[in-house]
């Protein structure tokens, strides 16, 4: 059975073996990374600063500048095997609105195509609804197909697709 959890450094070793399976540089969606962008995530020490940056994403007291939204992320595991993560952006600001959405997530290589992303897509809605929100955007590259349907599968609704400096950007509105 999957679950979702709060980013923990107690998933170390198997966080490092799914990002093992990924192409080198490849955009791993609703993960954070970027907040890390030039870490090495390999160090304990290192990784363990990276997953209470994650962490603290969520924390509303703090105040952050208008560029900046917080943001609530998860990790999708079964038993103590981490096989993916999930964001939820508590608010859209212009890029958001324009082709980021309210949630991006992925799925480690080995893991995918078993339901994972529908399941944890569908997981993370009532979240958003618990926060506030009434509907929430959720886009994907114009020719992921697995993505595409993982939205629709979750009542996602085209609004358009848009064209961006990476190609068409499919976005969706799900209603909660
Ligand atoms: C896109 C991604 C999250 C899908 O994860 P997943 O756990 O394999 O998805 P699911 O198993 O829930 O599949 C959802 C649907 O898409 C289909 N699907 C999944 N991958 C597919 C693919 N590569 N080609 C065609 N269909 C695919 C599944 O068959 C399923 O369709 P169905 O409900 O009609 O049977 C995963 O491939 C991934 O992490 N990709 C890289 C990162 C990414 O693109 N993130 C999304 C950014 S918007």
């Amino acid at each position: 059975m999957p679950a979702l959890i709060t980013p923990t450094d107690r998933l170390h070793v198997s966080w490092m073996s799914a990002c093992d399976e990924w192409p080198p540089g490849a955009h791993q969606s609703g993960t954070g990374l970027r907040l890390a962008p030039e870490a090495d995530l390999a160090d304990p020490g290192v990784f363990s600063a990276w997953v209470e940056q994650l962490r603290q994403q969520s924390d509303t007291s703090e105040a952050l500048g208008e560029e900046r939204v917080h943001a609530t992320h998860w990790w999708i595991v079964e038993g103590d095997t981490y096989l993916g993560a999930i964001d939820l952006r508590h608010r859209l600001n212009a890029v958001l609105l324009d082709v980021g959405g309210h949630i991006g997530y992925s799925v480690r290589p080995s893991a995918r195509r078993r339901g994972l992303a529908t399941w944890a897509l569908g997981a993370v809605l009532p979240e958003a609804r618990a926060l506030g929100l009434d509907k929430v955007l959720v886009t994907c590259d114009d020719d992921n197909v697995g993505s595409a349907r993982t939205i629709e599968r979750n009542g996602g609704v085209l609004e358009d697709v848009r064209a961006t400096e990476a190609g068409g950007k499919r976005r969706y509105w799900i209603t909660l």
